[in-house]
């Protein structure tokens, strides 16, 4: 059931608020227990909507998965992995692009995969062409049928030497997830090498994997016969800890997040700090703060790690309309990854956006009519308004600009923020929003 969500802004945020483990390293780890021929058991697991859509997709593969949600940890027992029907895949997948993720451990196990159409938020044409020439390539055969792809390895996977032409993450995460059991030895050039996978990475050695990350975008993967599970607790959600940061800047506020780590955030509180953010970063977490001085424009584009990621840009677009002069972010990961600015206009921002490649090196879709520069003027006070969530990252920086602004604001479509935002509600309330839904 969708509610309408609506809030009354203009309070500081204050308090403190906990993130687990990060959606996108939990997500894949569930994957990965596919692959192991023992139990495992994943611990810091947030209670958001992508984790039990992809502990449905394992159940239906006869995994049995055991969840216990307040303390946040899950255990796996893979030894009855089974095939699912296509139908039973697509009502599972919901809008989640992780089903791709499942060909390579199903492939080891029973020597087909099934993918129906993948969803995932609309924030560019999001194509799986990689992911398919990557299982291309490990001996796999890809049949398009009219209600999915058909997967199959009846002479196994094999090892093979992989150069992604742009550092894609799931790409990376496709390659590792097939090569641990794949016969011989696996090169992957030009690999996303975010904290996540590295986490990930961290999982599959402990099944028995055999992987090692150069400095300079090489991952080797030396396949093993078997693989068993793992006992892991997962990598903070960087991406969560720093919408509340951007959060706590919009609202004059100060907010702890407990359980955010600096090494992975590196380059969003160098941002933060030239923002005029403040922060005070311990053990327990990081608390961020307004400084009570006016915010400074910045310049930035995004970028594969060590950049600033693309999950980064939305939440940091809507404290950048708080800062004095102009602001310009030139987002390169995604074509379309814009289009929630123009709400945001009509809250009062000013934001312009431009197909050029705008403050900074050229990038892929330079040549492309995707408006991916945002040229921001600030400081603009903003006002309440009706609006629709876009896609995940977008509605929860709709939430942050409707707790900055002045007045009521109704935010329409507000559940998609559940996919990737634990307790979100709990969190406005010890922070000290205000807000009711119907
Ligand atoms: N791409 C292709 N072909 C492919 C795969 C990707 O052209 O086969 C393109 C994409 O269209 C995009 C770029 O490559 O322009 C990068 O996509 P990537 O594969 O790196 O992204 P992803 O694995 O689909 C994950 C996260 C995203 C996050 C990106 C980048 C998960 C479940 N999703 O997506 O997270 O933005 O990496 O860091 O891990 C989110 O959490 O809200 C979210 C969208």
């Amino acid at each position: 059931m969708t509610h309408t969500f609506h809030v009354r802004g203009g309070r500081p945020l204050d308090g403190e608020i906990t993130v687990r483990g990060a959606k996108n390293l939990v997500s894949k780890a569930m994957v990965a227990s596919l692959l192991g021929e023992e139990p495992s058991v994943l611990r810091s697991v947030p209670d958001i909507r992508d984790v039990s859509i992809v502990s449905e997709l394992l159940r239906i593969h006869g995994v049995q998965v055991d969840r216990d949600a307040e303390t946040g940890t899950i255990r796996f027992d893979p030894s009855a992995v089974e095939r699912a029907h296509v139908v039973d895949i697509d009502a599972h997948a919901g809008s989640s692009r992780i089903p791709i993720l499942f060909c390579g451990p199903l492939l080891h196990r029973l020597g087909e995969a099934i993918i129906p159409d993948l969803g995932g938020c609309r924030i560019g044409d999001r194509p799986i062409n990689y992911h398919l020439d990557v299982l291309r390539k490990f001996g796999a055969h890809v049949d398009k049928r009219e209600l999915g792809i058909y997967i199959t390895a009846p002479e196994g996977l094999h090892g093979t030497r992989i150069h992604l032409e742009y550092p894609s993450v799931g790409a990376t995460e496709q390659v590792l997830l097939t090569a641990v059991r794949a016969k011989g030895v696996t090169e992957l050039t030009n690999a996303a090498v975010e904290p996540e996978i590295e986490d990930l990475i961290a999982v599959l050695q402990k099944m028995g994997a055999i992987i090692s990350l150069q400095t300079d975008r090489t991952i080797t993967i030396e396949g093993v016969d078997r693989l068993g599970g793992f006992d892991h607790v997962a990598i903070p959600d960087r991406i969560e800890a720093a919408s509340w940061a951007c959060a706590a800047l919009v609202t004059k506020g100060s907010v702890m997040v407990r359980g955010a780590q600096q090494k992975p955030m590196a380059t969003f509180l160098n941002v933060f700090r030239k923002v005029g953010g403040g922060m005070e970063i311990t053990e327990e977490g990081i608390r961020f703060f307004h400084p009570g001085t006016p915010l400074r424009s910045i310049a930035v584009e995004t970028d594969v790690h060590p950049g600033l990621m693309t999950d980064w840009q939305q939440p940091l677009v809507v404290a950048l309309t708080q800062a004095e002069g102009i602001s310009i972010v030139h987002e390169t990961v995604y074509e379309n990854r814009l289009g929630f600015t123009s709400a945001l206009n009509d809250m009062g921002a000013k934001i312009q956006v431009y197909r050029e490649c705008l403050g900074g090196s050229s990038c892929r879709f330079g040549r492309s009519n995707y408006n991916h520069s945002a040229v921001i003027s600030g400081a603009k006070a903003l006002h309440g308004a009706d609006i629709t969530v876009p896609d995940l990252r977008g509605g929860f920086s709709y939430l942050i600009a409707a707790l900055g602004a002045e007045g009521v604001s109704t935010i329409r479509g507000i559940d998609l923020i559940d996919r990737g935002y634990e307790s979100f509600r709990d969190k406005l309330t010890a922070l000290g929003a205000e807000y009711w839904e119907d």
